[in-house]
């Protein structure tokens, strides 16, 4: 008998499943199917696995190619990732609700949590050259850039999932004269749409999976641009972060992996950082959608 775990998206195990010996000699085999962005947004406690839509679930069961002697099985999981590649992003949904109450917390209320409250340089940067027009802000936080890009005539939106650091925002914004079509969503469940925006701002929100740039690219007007900066792995190291922060190399390589851009500027330099204000090495990347 193989026991197969059942869990819920929030990551609590509902219970075990029995399945047969046959299953068994197959070894690993994941599931994921993702859960309903309204269902997580309300579930702020670990327990509402009722209450979580049938869908909600991770199913894992074991498989392991060396045990199974069915060559076009094997090949056929072996090939998973690839037809993958670019489809969907994954949602944690308990990580999410822990990043919600961090960044919430940090943006608005922690007075001894540094950053750098302004916009970010490359982006005002890059847009001194630019004609204003659909800009997205992906994690827009307390609204630094959003703020900045709508006071200078863009029409922005933006996405984050810390609903108090964005009602911050929203607040700024008025007090401005200004408006921000912000959404209180994960930018992973976001539909970024089809040819949509002239600038893309992915400032401080993590490296790069190849499904985020698939969808950014093809989110971008053609003669879009994206904006890109994060820590390097050589700041996560120094932070003792060891899996914090970009390989070398490893944002270039995804963005010509995909064929879509014309990289205008590339860094992996030391610098002041924006979050935490201390000196780090930073990737920043600005690529033009061809
Ligand atoms: C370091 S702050 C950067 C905010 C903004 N980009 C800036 O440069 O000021 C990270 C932001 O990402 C948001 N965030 C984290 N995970 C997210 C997700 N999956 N979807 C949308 N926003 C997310 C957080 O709520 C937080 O506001």
């Amino acid at each position: 008998m193989t026991n197969v775990e059942w869990r819920s998206s929030l990551g609590a195990s509902i219970g075990n499943l029995g399945f047969s010996d046959k299953l068994q000699r197959m070894g690993i085999l994941f599931i994921s199917i993702p859960c309903p962005i309204k269902k997580i947004r309300k579930a702020s406690t670990p327990i509402p696995v009722i209450a979580l839509n049938s869908s909600c679930i991770n199913l894992s069961f074991h498989f392991n190619p060396m045990k199974n002697n069915k060559p076009l099985f094997n090949l056929f999981f072996l090939l998973l990732p690839v037809f993958s590649y670019g489809q969907e992003e994954k949602i944690d949904s308990a990580a999410i609700e822990h990043e919600r109450i961090r960044w919430n917390k940090s943006l608005t209320r922690d007075t001894t949590y540094k950053f750098n409250k302004e916009a970010n340089t490359l982006v005002v940067e890059t847009v001194k050259g630019l004609k204003p027009g659909k800009a997205l802000d992906l994690g827009m936080g307390q609204g630094r850039n959003s703020l900045f890009l709508a006071k200078n005539g863009w029409s922005v939106t933006g996405v984050d999932i810390a609903d108090e650091a964005v009602a911050f925002a929203l607040k700024r914004a008025k007090e401005s004269n200004v408006s921000i079509d912000a959404h209180v969503t994960p930018m992973e469940t976001f539909d970024f749409g089809t040819n949509q925006w002239d600038l893309v701002v992915h400032v401080y929100e993590g490296c790069f999976e190849p499904a985020r740039v698939s969808k950014i690219e093809n989110a971008l007007k053609p003669g879009g641009v994206l904006v890109f900066e994060f820590f390097h792995r050589e700041a996560g190291i120094k932070m003792k972060r060891p899996t914090f922060g970009c390989e070398r190399n490893s944002i270039k390589t995804a963005i010509d992996r995909s064929g879509g851009f014309k990289i205008l500027h590339y860094t992996e330099e030391v610098g002041i950082a924006d979050y935490g204000l201390k000196k780090y090495k930073m990737v920043k990347l600005v690529a033009l959608k061809k």
